[in-house]
């Protein structure tokens, strides 16, 4: 979903991409083979620093991949555009304290899944060119209002471009009493619509 709603933005040839959160580097090396674009991707895992830089390698392109906590990474510059599949699954515990190893530090992102997304939200216009966009994926169980709010609060245009209805993953669903019990699912509900949401920098 994040490539297809990247491919319609229609970036130039040579245009600057952050891969937020890039886990394989799938991303970055797609927008670099298939765009032409100038991609550097950034995770907190060393491992998924690794793996990013051997695909880049294995697919015969450059991404410059390093490790660090989101934007923290890339102080102080810009890209034309950034794209970002983070954490956003609903702890199983009732708390807003993030993994910092292991597995669910893929996937979790306290009591609504929103800590990672809204630090993202809140940094973003620090680091998107005049005219630069932002693509963010998430669940609905996050809520696509509360994103396009925050990054339209932190002075970026925003609106969802790309919904797919569907069941809950198997990690969402098996944690859905507890999703239920803090009303981020109504009771029985078992489906979740993935969403894509744009975020953009006035020219
Ligand atoms: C859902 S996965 C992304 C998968 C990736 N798009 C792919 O195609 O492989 C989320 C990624 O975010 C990374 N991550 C979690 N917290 C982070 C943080 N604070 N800063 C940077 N990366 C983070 C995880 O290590 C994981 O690789």
């Amino acid at each position: 979903m994040l490539a297809a709603a990247l491919r319609e933005q229609g970036l130039p040839p040579g245009a600057t991409l952050l891969d937020l959160c890039t886990g394989t580097g799938a991303l970055a090396v797609w927008a670099t083979l298939r765009l032409g674009a100038e991609a550097t991707a950034v995770d907190v895992s060393r491992r998924a620093v690794l793996v990013a830089r051997t695909n880049a390698r294995l697919n015969g392109v450059r991404v410059h991949a390093v490790r660090g906590d989101l934007f923290g990474a890339v102080a102080g510059r810009r890209y034309d555009a950034i794209v970002a599949n983070p954490p956003y699954v609903p702890a199983a515990e009732d708390t807003d304290e993030l993994p910092t190893r292991g597995l669910r530090r893929a996937s979790d992102a306290g009591r609504d899944g929103r800590v990672v997304l809204d630090r993202i939200c809140a940094q973003a216009p620090h680091h998107l060119q005049a005219g630069g966009r932002m693509l963010l994926v998430h669940s609905s169980v996050n809520g696509a209002q509360a994103t396009v709010e925050r990054l339209a609060a932190a002075g970026l245009e925003a609106d969802v471009v790309a919904h797919h209805p569907g069941p809950l993953g198997p990690l969402m669903a098996s944690r859905a009493a507890a999703l239920e019990a803090r009303g981020l699912l109504r009771p029985g509900q078992r489906d979740e619509e993935v969403v894509v949401v744009r975020a953009r920098r006035s020219p």
